[in-house]
């Protein structure tokens, strides 16, 4: 069948949805785009569809109705979900993709459903040359595509690839919406009923090819840490469990460009400072305090009671008030490369709804000539994401 649209928008009546479908009706008035929105609520779609400053179509379906997603997968030349906890609400969508040949991303950061998705379906993807696409937002762009573009650059300089890169993620603000909050108790909760999925959340490697190849990964950061090159405080980061595994997927699917023994390392930073130490340990302890109220599903229950609900989040003015940065350090031997990404959105919302809008976009519209699969963000988009972004007003550049 030939496709009638170029993009179809699921989850585009929730929070972090409403926001892509703005991105895209702002961006579908510069690239033509026959795209369409997609909900099971009729009455929440006709609400957001005369919302928007651009024709759209309209789709009414349940995500979780295989056969239905599976017609709608054949008539579009790409899907983008923020349809989560993507572990209760993902599966059908991924595959139906996969199966008719369709570019995919999502938002996701939840690593057992990834790895679910990796060996349900990367195969199948590569055979019909479906590029899917997961974690497109905060999770795990600056890691992924920054690693990318700070190799591309050191490169460009030293002829050869660093064979570390630490990301320093520092100054940044933001708030948290009710799915994001329901995707982290989703794992918490897999995490707490399987063995299984524990050992996965605590491989390095867990989403490699083979999660057990590499005899001696980097282990995540566990303590308070001084980085001399930025002198800095370091502190263990919580996105680290999830995006440092994105990085190590790209660089393996890649074929080991950057050598077998290239070293990702991702913290949180705060300044060289008698108060920077003070927010290193109060984080450092903050993020203890969660990690040991997650697992207790009493305490669990609790924090879900109290956090935003599904179709809530930060209000314009608080998301006006985000921004966020990364730097980045390369080396290898006597070579050094500082680098940093950033934007002047909050990372989670704002800045996430120009992540996902442009992946989306460069799918559907960009030539591409990476293979099919389950894969990454740099692996299937590379430079033509990295200048897509840097046009959207995010920051990828040399630093110093
Ligand atoms: N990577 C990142 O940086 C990042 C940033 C932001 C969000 N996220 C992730 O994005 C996801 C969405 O977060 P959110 O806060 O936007 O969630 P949300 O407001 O709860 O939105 C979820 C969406 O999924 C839809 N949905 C749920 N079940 C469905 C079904 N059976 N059929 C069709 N649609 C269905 C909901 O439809 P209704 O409107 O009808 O309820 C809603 O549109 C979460 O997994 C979150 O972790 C990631």
């Amino acid at each position: 069948m030939t496709p009638d649209l170029d993009l179809v928008l699921f989850g585009a009546t929730g929070y972090t949805g409403r926001l892509v479908a703005e991105y895209l009706a702002t961006a579908s008035k510069r690239e033509p785009l026959r795209w369409a929105i997609a909900g099971r609520s009729r009455d929440k779609l006709e609400t957001l569809r005369r919302s928007l400053a651009a024709p759209v179509d309209m789709i009414v379906v349940d995500v979780l109705d295989g056969a239905a997603v599976g017609a709608i997968a054949r008539r579009t030349r790409a899907v983008c979900t923020t349809a989560g906890p993507f572990a209760k609400y993902g599966g059908a969508l991924l595959g139906a993709c996969a199966e008719a040949g369709t570019h995919y991303c999502d938002l996701t950061g939840e690593l057992q459903w990834v790895r679910r998705m990796i060996d349900t379906h990367h195969e199948r993807a590569r055979a019909t040359g479906a590029r899917i696409v997961n974690s497109c937002g905060f999770d795990s762009i600056p890691s992924d595509l920054g690693t990318w573009a700070v190799q591309q650059e050191f490169i460009a300089r030293h002829g050869i690839p660093a064979d570390e890169v630490t990301a320093l993620y520092g100054e940044t603000s933001g708030g948290m919406s009710g799915g994001t909050v329901a995707s982290g108790l989703q794992t918490a909760t897999e995490a707490d009923h399987d063995r299984e999925v524990r050992r996965l959340l605590a491989n390095p490697h867990a989403l490699d090819p083979d999660p057990d190849a590499i005899p001696d990964p980097v282990r995540d950061e566990a303590a308070i840490g001084w980085n001399r090159d930025l002198k800095m405080f370091t502190i263990p980061f919580f996105m680290a469990g999830f995006n440092t595994r994105i990085v190590r997927r790209g660089h393996a699917l890649a074929g080991f460009p950057w050598g077998r023994d290239f070293r990702y390392r991702e913290v949180m930073s705060t300044p060289a400072s008698a108060r920077g130490l003070a927010m290193a340990v109060g984080f450092t302890g903050g993020m203890a305090a969660l990690a040991f109220a997650v697992k207790r599903p009493w305490l669990r229950d609790q924090l879900a009671k109290r956090a935003p609900q599904p179709g809530e989040g930060p209000t314009p003015e608080e998301r006006a008030r985000g921004h966020w940065k990364v730097r980045f350090v390369a080396r290898r031997d006597d070579h050094r490369l500082r680098y940093e990404a950033g934007d002047r959105a909050d990372p989670g919302y704002g800045s996430t709804a120009k992540m996902l809008g442009e992946s989306a976009l460069c799918l559907a519209l960009d030539p591409l000539d990476s293979p099919g699969g389950v894969v990454t963000p740099s692996v299937a988009m590379g430079g033509r994401l990295l200048d897509r972004l840097r046009r959207a007003g995010l920051t990828f550049a040399p630093a110093g």
